[in-house]
């Protein structure tokens, strides 16, 4: 039997590269695509990078057919590519807007519908979600429509044994915060508000979607793992 299969959206950086790393060690072989750092990304040699912008479906066809090409088939679909451009009402203009729900929602989508050939029985597909609070309602709106697309695609795919779930992070630390403009004190400094004290690490997403990848998770679909820390974790709800 050959090595599992995975392709990692926007797994050159971040949560998505820490996954990369993670199945790399696990014995997958592993693909991820990027759009603006897909050089010199410090991954493991044999681990493909596919520059594939989410938003463009030409793009997602070439991501799939160096998957088709280089891999065969995929046992992990992890669709992680996303951005997060927090702001009020006020300053989100009509580009910000559309690069939120084309990246986070229609890249989503369309890079799973371009897949499902190359999705055996078995094979497990994990959507990023994690909306966060208080960061904005076009970015609470974008990653909102994910659970419910998940939960939708679960079902559907359910016939054909592919089994499709979210990991919602927390306040992970990734590149995404200094590209944002925030420093690395003011994220270490967010930690202290987390209940179990700290921000989280890439790594601790990449061990939740590991497990949903794996045949430990063979009967677990439809669902959202929250790696948080605690974070938005209300005792009543
Ligand atoms: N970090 C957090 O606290 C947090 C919390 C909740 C949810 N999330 C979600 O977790 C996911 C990963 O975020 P991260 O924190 O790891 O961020 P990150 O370090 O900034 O990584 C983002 C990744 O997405 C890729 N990407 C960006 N735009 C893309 C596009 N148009 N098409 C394809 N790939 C694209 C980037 O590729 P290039 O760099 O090569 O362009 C990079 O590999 C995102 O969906 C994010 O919304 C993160």
């Amino acid at each position: 039997m050959s090595a599992p299969a995975a392709l990692i959206t926007g797994g050159t950086s971040g949560i998505g590269k820490a996954t990369a790393e993670l199945l790399h060690s696990r014995g997958y072989r592993v693909m991820v695509t990027g759009v603006d750092h897909v050089a010199d990304v410090g991954l493991p040699d044999d681990v493909l990078v596919v520059r594939a912008d989410a938003r463009s479906l030409p793009d997602i066809d070439h991501a799939l057919d160096q998957v088709r090409q280089h891999l065969g088939s995929l046992d992990l679909l992890f669709l992680n590519a996303g951005v997060s451009r927090p702001g009020p009402i006020e300053s989100t203009d009509e580009a910000a807007f559309d690069a939120l729900f084309d990246i986070n929602v229609k890249g989503t989508f369309f890079t799973l519908q371009k897949a499902l050939p190359l999705l055996d029985e078995g094979a497990s597909v994990v959507f990023t979600v994690g909306a966060g609070e208080g960061l904005g309602a076009a970015i609470t709106a974008a990653k909102g429509a994910l659970l419910p697309l998940m939960r939708a695609l679960a079902l559907e795919l359910a016939p054909r044994r592919i089994r499709v779930n979210a990991v919602s992070p927390g306040l992970i630390d990734t590149p995404a915060y200094s590209k944002l403009g925030v420093s690395p004190e003011t994220v270490e400094a967010w930690g202290h508000g987390v209940p179990l004290g700290r921000v989280g690490y890439p790594a601790d997403v990449a061990e939740a979607v590991a497990f949903l990848a794996s045949d430990a998770a063979g009967y677990v679909t439809g669902n959202n793992v929250i790696v948080s820390g605690g974070m938005g974790v209300h005792p009543a709800s």
